[in-house]
C-alpha cells in the first residue's frame, strides 16, 4: 500500500505552529488595523503573464506555472504585490488615493527547500498605492518595525538602499533596462564580480565602472556619513543624487518619529524583483542571515497594467520566517490563557445530559471538549490530564436529582459538588 507523504517542499503545521502562525497573522492585521490598511483577498491563482511581468528571472523561473484545462497559461501566486496592482489598475482605479491595501495568504515558489525557503510560505502584505512622498515610504519602514515589535522580536536590522542610485547612473550611461535588470540580479546575490563584467561589456565609461566599484563598498549604520558619501561618488549623475536626496528625507521622517531603528545603509543592495524604483529594505534578526520581510517603492508597475499613473510602496513579512525567529528569540506567544473543561458523563444515559452541560458551558465562553471514546470517569481523566485541560465536569446520575455536577479541578487534584448554574461562575472565577 502507497504511504503518502507531503510533496517535496510541502509541509504540514501541526497545532503548536499553526497556532503561532495564526498567532503572527492575527498581529499583522491588526498592524493593518492600526495604520489604516484595508484587507483584500486576491486569488492564488492568476494569469501567468500578469505575475511574470516585473517578478524578476529569479522569481519567474521559480513559479509553479501551468495550462489550466481551458488552455490558459496561469501561475500560483509567488506574491501579492502583483495582484494588489492589478485590482488598482482595474476595479479599484477610480477609488480616492492614498489606498492602503493589506493581504495575508500563501505563496508559491518552486525554491530549493531549505532553512526558512520553502515551496510554500506566508506573507502579510502591505502597499500603499497613490503617494509618492518620503511620508509614505517612511509608513511603510514604521509599519514593518511595529510588526517586529509586536510579535515581541529583538535586535531587529533594517538594510536600507536605493535602486534610483545604481538605476541613475546606468540610464545615464545608456544602459538598456534588460542589462540593467540582469546587473540588479547579480548584485541581489551579492555576485558583484560579475555584475560589473556586463557593466563593462555595456560598453559604458571607465568612470562608471570605477563608481560602481566604490558604490558597492559604500555601507555603514552612521545614516548620514554613508548618505554623504553615497552622493561624492555619483556626483555628476543626476537622478542618482536625487535618489541619494530622496533617502535621506525618508530616513530623516523615520528617525524624527523618535522611534530607534537600528540601520545599516547599502549603496550597492539591490532586490530581486524589478519592479522597483526607489527606497528598497528588508529586515533581519542577528540569529538568522536571511530576511524577515522586504520592500520598497515601485511607481510605475501599476501603469504598466494599465492602471493610471500611479505611484506606490510596500513591503511583506514571510511568516514562516518571523516564527521561526521567535523560536530562536525564545519568545512566548502573548495570548490570554482561557481555562479549558472537559465534560465526562458517568453513564452512557447521561450522555444527553453531558451535551446539555457542555452546549450552555460554550455559550459563555468556556472550551470544552466532551468525552465521546465511551471510557470509564478514571480512564477519562486520566486523558485530560494527559490533555493538560483545567476542570473535568463529571456528569453522574446522583448530583444530577440535585441540579448539580462534579468539577474536578484537575491542576490541583481537588474536587466538589458544584450547582450546575453556578459552573461558569467557579470555572471562570
Ligand atoms: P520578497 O523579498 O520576495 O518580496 O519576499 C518578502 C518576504 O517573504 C521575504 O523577506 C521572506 O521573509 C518571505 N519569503 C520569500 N520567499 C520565501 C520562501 N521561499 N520561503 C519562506 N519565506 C519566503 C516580495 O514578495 C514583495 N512582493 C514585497 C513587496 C510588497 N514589495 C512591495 N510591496
Amino acid at each position: 500500500m502507497t504511504v503518502f507523504r507531503t510533496v517535496r517542499g510541502m509541509r504540514d503545521f501541526l497545532p503548536e505552529e499553526a497556532k503561532m502562525m495564526k498567532y503572527i497573522e492575527g498581529r499583522a492585521r491588526r498592524v493593518a488595523q492600526l495604520y489604516g490598511y484595508k484587507e483584500i483577498i486576491t486569488p492564488v491563482v492568476e494569469s501567468y503573464e500578469l505575475l511574470a511581468a516585473k517578478a524578476g528571472e529569479e522569481v519567474r523561473s521559480r513559479m509553479y506555472a501551468f495550462k489550466d484545462l481551458g488552455g490558459r497559461k496561469v501561475a500560483l501566486r509567488p506574491e501579492f504585490t502583483a495582484s494588489v496592482a492589478r485590482l488598482v489598475a482595474t476595479t479599484l482605479r477610480n477609488e480616492p488615493k492614498p489606498l492602503r491595501l493589506f493581504c495575508v495568504g500563501s505563496l508559491y515558489r518552486y525554491d530549493e527547500p531549505q532553512k526558512g525557503r520553502f515551496r510554500e510560505f506566508w506573507q502579510s502584505n502591505y502597499e500603499l498605492m497613490g503617494s509618492s512622498k518620503p511620508e509614505g515610504d517612511a509608513e511603510i519602514i514604521m509599519l514593518t518595525n511595529s510588526l517586529m515589535k509586536s510579535v515581541g522580536l529583538k535586535n531587529c536590522v533594517f538594510k536600507v538602499g536605493h535602486v534610483g542610485v545604481l538605476r541613475g547612473v546606468l540610464n545615464q550611461e545608456n544602459v538598456e533596462e534588460k542589462v540593467q535588470n540582469e546587473i540588479m540580479q547579480l548584485m541581489d546575490k551579492k555576485q558583484y564580480e560579475d555584475a560589473l563584467k556586463i557593466v563593462e561589456n555595456a560598453g559604458t565609461s571607465e568612470k562608471c565602472l570605477v563608481i560602481l566599484k566604490k558604490l558597492v563598498e559604500i555601507k555603514g549604520s552612521k545614516v548620514s556619513q554613508v548618505l554623504r558619501k553615497m552622493k561624492r561618488q555619483v556626483e555628476g549623475y543626476g537622478r542618482a543624487v536625487d535618489a541619494v536626496e530622496n533617502l535621506r528625507e525618508i530616513l530623516k521622517l523615520v528617525s524624527e518619529t523618535g522611534e530607534k531603528i537600528d540601520m545599516v545603509i547599502e549603496a550597492g543592495f539591490a532586490r530581486g524583483l524589478e519592479y522597483y524604483t526607489g527606497m528598497i529594505f528588508e529586515v533581519y534578526v542577528p540569529e538568522m542571515d536571511i530576511a524577515l520581510g522586504g520592500g520598497g517603492r515601485y511607481d510605475r508597475l501599476i501603469e504598466l497594467f494599465g492602471g493610471e499613473p500611479t505611484p506606490a510602496v510596500g513591503v511583506a513579512h514571510g511568516i514562516d520566517r518571523i516564527m521561526m525567529a521567535m523560536q530562536k528569540q525564545k519568545i512566548p506567544l502573548r495570548t490570554e490563557e482561557e481555562k479549558t473543561v472537559m465534560v465526562i458523563p458517568v453513564k452512557e444515559e447521561l450522555k444527553g445530559e453531558a451535551l446539555k452541560i457542555s452546549r450552555m458551558l460554550r455559550g459563555s465562553g468556556i472550551l470544552v471538549e466532551v468525552e465521546v471514546m465511551g471510557r470509564r470517569v478514571t480512564k477519562a481523566l486520566e486523558d485530560a490530564d494527559r490533555r493538560k485541560m483545567d476542570y473535568a465536569v463529571i456528569v453522574g446520575e446522583r448530583e444530577l436529582k440535585e441540579g448539580a455536577v462534579v468539577i474536578r479541578n484537575l491542576k490541583r487534584r481537588e474536587q466538589k459538588t458544584v450547582k450546575i448554574e453556578r459552573i461558569v461562575d467557579m470555572i471562570k472565577g
